[in-house]
């Protein structure tokens, strides 16, 4: 799919699912602004990669946690492009900075989930749109599950940020829409390449265990460019008329009822 000529700022890009943005979208011919927040090298990384893909590409540093940095991140994105058409709000902080259970956590940690989410979201689609017009494509990274369940307790700060995050799509995207601007949530089944290959090998194995034994119904854990691909989609001119949604991205994974036993259910 050919998005050629446009321009994007997809946050958390030096890794990850973010990374895997970034490929996709400098695939489809898009000039991809890369942010990064402590991991210079990994950033180059992503960039030596977009280039190989034969589109030139900058890298930014911010903390999204802090509103100023947030700014001055969309303004290094206008000094340098000058426009904006695509606004990818990915980057998430390092687990050790949010996660806590319920009876535990800190107004710390909770800040830091929701200022890096909610907080970030909010300045960033002001100050994206400012250099947006009609057409452009505003897209957030969730993980709905979180923002709707309870049971994985340490989670309670990011379920909660994402919660509001997925909420100001909805907002925004009647805000904007006279303007021909969309705004959707994409989220994301567990993903390889990202934050899980940072936990115990005995945690991927039974995550992985888990997704292949038809938890995740395509039988495999998502992988960035997944994710990558169902961006270039929402970017699509075709897809002009979709606002305001969180698509999930997950081989089925969120089709599942937990009420039996898959035996029963699939038996
Ligand atoms: N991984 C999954 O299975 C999964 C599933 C569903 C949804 N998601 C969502 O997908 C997104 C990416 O997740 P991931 O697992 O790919 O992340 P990751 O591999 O842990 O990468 C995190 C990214 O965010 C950046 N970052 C960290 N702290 C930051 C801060 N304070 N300010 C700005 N940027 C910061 C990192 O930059 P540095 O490299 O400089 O540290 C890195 O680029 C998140 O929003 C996550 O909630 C993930």
């Amino acid at each position: 799919m050919s998005l050629i000529g446009k321009h994007a700022l997809v946050t958390g890009s030096s890794r990850g699912i973010g990374r895997g943005i970034a490929l996709k979208l400098a695939e489809s011919g898009v000039k991809v602004a890369i942010h990064y927040y402590q991991n210079e090298a990994a950033a180059n990384h992503t960039l030596a990669m977009v280039r190989e893909r034969s589109v030139d590409s900058l890298i930014i540093q911010a903390d999204v946690s802090r509103p100023g940095d947030v700014r001055r991140m969309f303004n290094q994105v206008r000094d340098e492009f000058g426009k904006l058409d695509i606004f990818v709000s990915n980057a998430r902080p390092e687990l050790a900075t949010f996660y806590q259970a319920p009876l535990d956590i800190t107004l710390r940690n909770w800040d830091m989930a929701v200022d890096s989410q909610a907080k970030a979201f909010l300045v960033g689609v002001q100050e994206a749109t400012r250099l947006m017009t009609e057409g452009s494509r505003i897209i957030a990274v969730t993980y709905a599950p979180s923002a709707r369940t309870g049971s994985w307790q340490p989670w309670i700060a990011m379920g909660s940020a994402k919660a509001a995050m997925e909420s100001l799509c909805r907002y925004f995207a009647v805000a904007l829409a006279k303007s021909g601007i969309t705004v959707n949530a994409i989220s994301p089944g567990l993903t390889e390449d990202s934050v899980l290959n940072s936990l115990p090998q005995e945690v991927q194995n039974l995550a992985r265990g888990w997704h292949e034994s038809g938890w995740t119904p395509m039988g495999r854990l998502t992988t960035p460019a997944d994710v990558g691909n169902a961006v270039v989609l929402l970017c699509s001119e075709g897809a002009g008329w979709i606002t305001g949604q969180v698509i999930a991205v997950d081989g089925g994974s969120s089709l599942m009822d937990t009420v039996f036993p898959l035996e029963i259910q699939q038996g």
